[in-house]
């Protein structure tokens, strides 16, 4: 067991109606608490810490103000643990849960496939189990657009077909849904929302919390928002001879605060509910690498070099998404712009340039 029972703020008897967000200091799960915690839910966060810092919490703190943070606990456990998990399922009373947590770096895990397929998948496994048992079946898993692999024609629905993945992570994705949908078919009890996001960047407006990669990026914009800040000295755009406009890369990047709104959007709409939904969330629309440079340089006023590379290996062309169903269904929509997207992410890169352990 890995440091449980850490430290919990608030709660010693059970409360009614948590959501357990597991990864919840990550990128993307610290936004989402944020807006669990302004929308009035308690929240039970169970994250090892593996690629994020215990400080957001106090960054969570500063956002939500005292009373918010109250109804927020925190465990600094592995969701691989069983008795760790079943200890907290014990004391709390959780009805629903935003499954975050796992590896997330595609060139890492080629390199490392069994960690990769053990925490994303074991770790999957392991809480289903642990939920099941507790009269849990509640679940919404990040998964992502990876699932689509090249796609024949844009822009992408939900019925588009899933193709092979290019690499570990891709599989863990495209597994963790078939074994979620398997799950429901073995029990129509459970709930299961799958997510697919696109390319999620931005920062929360105050610029306290945003996306804190360890070591050398992987993803466009925190290469870009690191360049801006001098970590870096020129972004390598892989490769200008796609069959694009500029001929470089397009994809549909999400404001990181509009994602997070998906998520309380599905929360309050799967209440209740029974079967598997999958949604994209995206925008619908795509911008190129030179477009997100371009607007990153104006939005920071700071010149950001940048090289032609060759093209890297696994990339496709192009991706968007259509996100019509969720809008009909959720009535969730994107609606933060890329220059709020570049604008937050400046603002973030630039009041924490060495992260929050730095
Ligand atoms: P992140 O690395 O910032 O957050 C993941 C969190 O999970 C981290 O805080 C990490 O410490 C924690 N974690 C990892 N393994 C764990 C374990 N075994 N037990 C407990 N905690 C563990 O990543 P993110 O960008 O916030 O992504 C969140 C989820 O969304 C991931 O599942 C990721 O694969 C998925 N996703 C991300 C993107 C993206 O571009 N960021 C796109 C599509 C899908
Ligand atoms: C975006 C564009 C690159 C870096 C990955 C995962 C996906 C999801 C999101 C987690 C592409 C180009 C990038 C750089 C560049 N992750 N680029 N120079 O590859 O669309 O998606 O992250 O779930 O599953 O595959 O995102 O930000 O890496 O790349 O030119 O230094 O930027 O070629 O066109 P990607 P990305």
């Amino acid at each position: 067991m890995m440091g449980l029972f850490k430290r919990i703020f608030s709660r010693t008897k059970k409360i009614q109606g948590e959501v357990l967000v597991t990864g919840g200091t990550g990128f993307i799960g610290s936004h989402t608490v944020v807006d669990l915690l302004e929308s009035g839910f308690s929240v039970v966060i169970v994250d090892n810490l593996e690629n994020s810092s215990e400080k957001v919490l106090d960054r969570i703190e500063e956002i939500v103000g005292e009373k918010a943070f109250e109804k927020l606990t925190f465990y600094e456990a592995d969701i691989r643990d069983e008795e760790a998990l079943t200890s907290i399922f014990d004391a709390h009373d959780i009805k629903n849960v935003i499954h975050f947590a796992g590896l997330k770096a595609v060139g890492e895990s080629v390199e490392k496939p069994l960690e990769y397929y053990d925490n994303n998948i074991a770790g999957t496994c392991t809480l289903c189990k642990v939920m099941g048992n507790a009269g849990c079946k509640s679940i919404i898993f990040s998964s992502s657009s990876t699932v689509y692999g090249d796609p024949d024609t844009l822009p992408l629905t939900e019925e588009s077909p899933k193709k092979p993945a290019t690499n570990p992570y891709g599989w863990t994705k495209w597994m963790i849904e078939q074994i979620l949908t398997d799950l429901y078919t073995a029990d129509p009890e459970w709930d299961v929302v799958l997510l697919r996001y696109f390319n999620p960047i931005g920062a929360h407006v105050s610029g306290l919390i945003g996306e804190d990669p360890k070591g050398i990026p992987n993803n466009l914009v925190p290469y870009i928002a690191q360049t801006a800040v001098g970590k870096r000295d020129k972004v390598h755009v892989f490769g200008d001879d796609y069959a694009t406009p500029d001929g470089t890369g397009i994809r549909d990047y999400i404001h990181v605060v509009d994602l997070a709104a998906g998520h309380v959007a599905a929360l309050q709409w799967m209440q209740g509910h029974t079967g598997v939904e999958i949604f994209n969330l995206g925008t619908g629309s795509g911008s190129s690498v030179l477009e997100v440079i371009k607007a990153f340089q104006t939005a920071s006023g700071q010149e950001i070099p940048y090289v032609i590379e060759e093209r890297r290996a696994g990339d496709i062309a192009q991706n968007f998404a259509d996100a019509t169903k969720a809008e009909k269904i959720l009535g969730w929509k994107a609606e933060k712009t890329l220059e709020d997207m570049v604008r937050d992410s400046w603002n973030w890169q630039s009041k924490n340039p060495e992260g929050l352990e730095g």
